[in-house]
């Protein structure tokens, strides 16, 4: 059973501080550059949330090209719309709409880009159909999710820190998709290979990093569930943040690019 977290104004919040620390934003710079775009060229990214990566791509595709950005969080649109004014000219539309229903034409989009997002979707056969639909032959998709398994994070209360992450892995319909999405992709009508591994290492603590970001989501989004107490949750996050020198977080994420047969 998963409980999938939904993005409200303070989540949204919460993620668009985690995406500009220099670990994602190191990762959205391989995202960049494993997709390639062109000047001119038009592209979706699904799942935009706060806009970061549909802001830098209109930098790439330029006057000339086109962003469209969805997402059914009308908080990580409102960000996503505030940066678009401000850093991107009129080349990035943002629309509320879901993965399996995009506000585009048949065969007229040149890449696809979606991270962090298909593990939220329940039905990814469906979303991957819909990007097939709407890509030109030969078109690019770039997907980017975690295998929560590959999780090391160390703490000085195991049995604390399991309880709290299997709560943490309901956030999702798929925790462990990567593991499955080559298949996915080749069924739905991709050519595409084995991913590039991403990953995200944190190795004593410091507040300007992805995981320790991360420990507020998890925190805040554990309370209340398998009888877990906002204390429990502060003593754990406290736990870590005072780990110093032995503070220890390794996840990896897995970069698929695939083109439409
Ligand atoms: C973890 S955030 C990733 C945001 C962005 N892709 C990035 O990497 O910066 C996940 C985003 O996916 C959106 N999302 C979840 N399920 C979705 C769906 N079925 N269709 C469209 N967007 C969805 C959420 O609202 C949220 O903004």
């Amino acid at each position: 059973m998963t409980d999938m977290l939904t993005f409200g104004t303070e989540e949204a919040r919460r993620i668009e501080r985690t995406y500009r620390t220099p670990d994602v934003i190191r990762q959205r710079r391989i995202v960049l550059d494993t997709l390639a775009l062109q000047p001119g060229e038009k592209v979706v990214d699904i799942g935009c949330g706060p806009g970061l990566l549909a802001a830098e791509m209109a930098a790439e595709v330029g006057t000339q090209g086109h962003v469209i950005g969805i997402d059914v969080s009308d908080s990580m649109l409102t960000l996503a719309r505030s940066r678009a004014d401000v850093e991107s000219g009129g080349i990035v539309d943002l629309h509320r709409a879901t993965a399996d229903q995009l506000p585009c034409a048949d065969n007229s989009i040149d890449a696809a880009v979606s991270t962090q997002v298909l593990e939220y979707v329940e039905d990814v056969a469906g979303a991957l159909a819909e990007v097939h639909r709407v890509l030109v032959p030969g078109g690019r998709l770039a997907v980017l999710d975690t295998d929560w398994d590959s999780l090391v994070w160390h703490c000085t209360d195991r049995p604390r820190m399991a309880r709290i992450l299997a709560e943490w892995d309901r956030h999702l319909a798929d925790p462990y998709l990567p593991r499955t999405l080559l298949r996915t992709l080749r069924q739905a009508g991709f050519d595409a290979g084995p991913p590039r591994v991403i990953p995200l290492l944190n190795v004593g603590y410091q507040s300007n990093t992805f995981s320790a970001c991360l420990i507020d989501t998890v925190a805040s989004y554990v309370v209340g569930r398998d009888g877990l107490t906002a204390n429990e949750a502060a003593a754990w996050s406290h736990d870590l943040a005072t780990l110093g020198e032995d503070y220890f977080f390794s996840l990896n994420r897995y970069l698929f690019i695939a083109t439409k047969r």
